[in-house]
């Protein structure tokens, strides 16, 4: 398809005459040389402008350039070894589309309620467009590698009437069918879809009403969801750590720039290949109190512990076998210590804490029913889900990686709101 011309395809067009549409960044003028950094999305490019070529007039437009106006500047291209694009632009001719005056957000620092309340323009900075390109490729390497691994993508309601995981619903009134709920996870409906289809994943939005407030929770955020037939934990923790290792190396090798603009020491990520380490709950809670800590076997890991824990690692390791009572209702229980179920959690290193969780799924009918009577869930919004082992059950595992705490990872971000366009927290709701 025919485009406009944008600032990433200026390298082919050395010697060229142009017109390339953009927003000004900054303007700097040393005696009668103005120099002119435009962006567009693509790049950024230099535009330079000689007082005594120009004429008065252009010369006045761009001396006028505010930060943010909107321009189409006209020039030839001419090759640059210096600047960030590999070509700079000699302007010839500069029309202002839209001016824009006092841009709220300047070059000098701000607070981060300030630019969370200017999220919709923050987003033109230019740190931010790095994570949000990042973001994107990591969305589209998930894509490509189940794709690529012959799974079916199954896209999973938002509305449900029943509840996925423990902990807070989005709860509305739905029609005269009483109360629907924002899922929580789309897992319950993949397992239905790999009974059909063997090898699926689902990856969408998920909600979830927590007053957390902490540098790893959202009240919306992403998760992309596997869910395969015939796959027992073992496997289960294979895939997690060949689809994360593929993920990871897929940044590093199409976004190295975007990674080199955010300063992240990627030595860290160069180093997630598979294996990854594996520690049992059992043998986790061991070495906390080891270190120092006071978890007691039966609690859940908190956030602190599994930073504490993943430090011990030079790659991400997976905690698994987890008691019964911490983990969700649908886990298979472990045959080896009924205590425990056959799930896992894969903690990311550096501080980023869970980024999957993962289990297989109890395919025993009475086992089921008597988790979900034991967690006093309303039965009645299960039958379809305990069909599933009344009509050919199957072993079967899967697991959900929050896209936002990998993305803030692999980024390096202190914290994951930065990684969503527009993060929804307890406290923010706009822009
Ligand atoms: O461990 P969780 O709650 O697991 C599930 O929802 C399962 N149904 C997944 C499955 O087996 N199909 O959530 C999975 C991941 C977490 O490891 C974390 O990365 C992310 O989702 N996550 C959150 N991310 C941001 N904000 C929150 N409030 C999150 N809660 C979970
Ligand atoms: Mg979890």
């Amino acid at each position: 398809m025919q485009d406009h011309i944008r600032i990433r395809d200026l390298p082919a067009r050395a010697g060229e005459s142009v017109t390339v549409r953009g927003w000004v960044m900054t303007t700097r003028f040393s005696g009668k040389i103005g120099f002119v950094v435009l962006r567009d999305g693509t790049g950024y490019l230099q535009m330079v402008i000689s007082k005594s070529e120009a004429g008065q007039a252009l010369w006045e437009t761009v001396r006028q350039l505010t930060q943010e106006t909107s321009v189409a500047a006209s020039g030839s291209i001419r090759a640059d070894a210096r600047s960030p694009a590999g070509v700079e632009l000699a302007l010839a001719d500069l029309q202002v589309i839209g001016p824009s005056a006092d841009f709220p957000i300047t070059p000098k620092e701000h607070g981060t309620s300030f630019l969370f309340e200017h999220r919709h323009l923050w987003l033109r900075s230019r740190r931010q467009v790095a994570i949000l390109k990042v973001r994107h490729e990591v969305e589209q390497a998930i894509r490509d590698y189940y794709h690529r691994e012959g799974f079916y993508l199954v896209d999973s309601p938002i509305l449900t009437a029943a509840q996925g995981e423990a902990g807070g619903m989005f709860e509305t009134e739905y029609f005269d069918l009483g109360k629907a709920y924002l899922a929580q996870t789309g897992q319950l409906y993949v397992e239905a879809a790999a009974a059909a289809l063997g090898k699926v994943y689902c990856f969408g939005p998920t909600f979830r009403a927590e007053k957390s407030k902490t540098r790893r929770h959202l009240t919306e955020f992403w998760m992309c969801e596997p869910e395969v037939a015939w796959y027992d934990s073992n496997d289960n923790m294979r895939l997690q750590e060949d689809f994360v290792s593929y993920v990871v190396g897929r940044t590093l090798e199409r976004r190295r720039e975007e990674l080199k603009e955010l300063e992240r020491d990627t030595s860290t990520l160069e180093r997630v290949t598979p294996p990854f380490h594996r520690i049992s709950y059992n043998d986790a809670v061991a070495k906390l109190k080891a270190l120092g800590g006071n978890i007691e076997w039966g609690q859940d890991l908190g956030g602190d512990e599994e930073t504490q824990l993943a430090s011990q690692f030079d790659k991400p390791v997976f905690v698994f076998n987890y008691p019964k009572e911490v983990k969700a209702f649908y886990m298979k229980r472990n045959p080896d210590d009924p205590r425990t179920v056959l799930n896992n959690d894969c903690l990311a290193p550096e501080g980023y804490g869970e980024i999957i969780g993962g289990s297989q799924r109890e395919d025993d009918y009475d086992i089921l029913l008597s988790r979900i009577r034991e967690e006093k869930l309303p039965e009645e919004a299960y039958g379809w889900y305990l069909d599933l082992r009344r009509y050919g059950t199957f072993v079967h595992s899967g697991f959900g990686l929050g896209l936002e705490r990998t993305v803030g990872w692999i980024c390096g971000t202190p914290h994951i709101r930065e990684v969503i366009a527009f993060p929804r927290m307890m406290h923010r709701l706009w822009p």
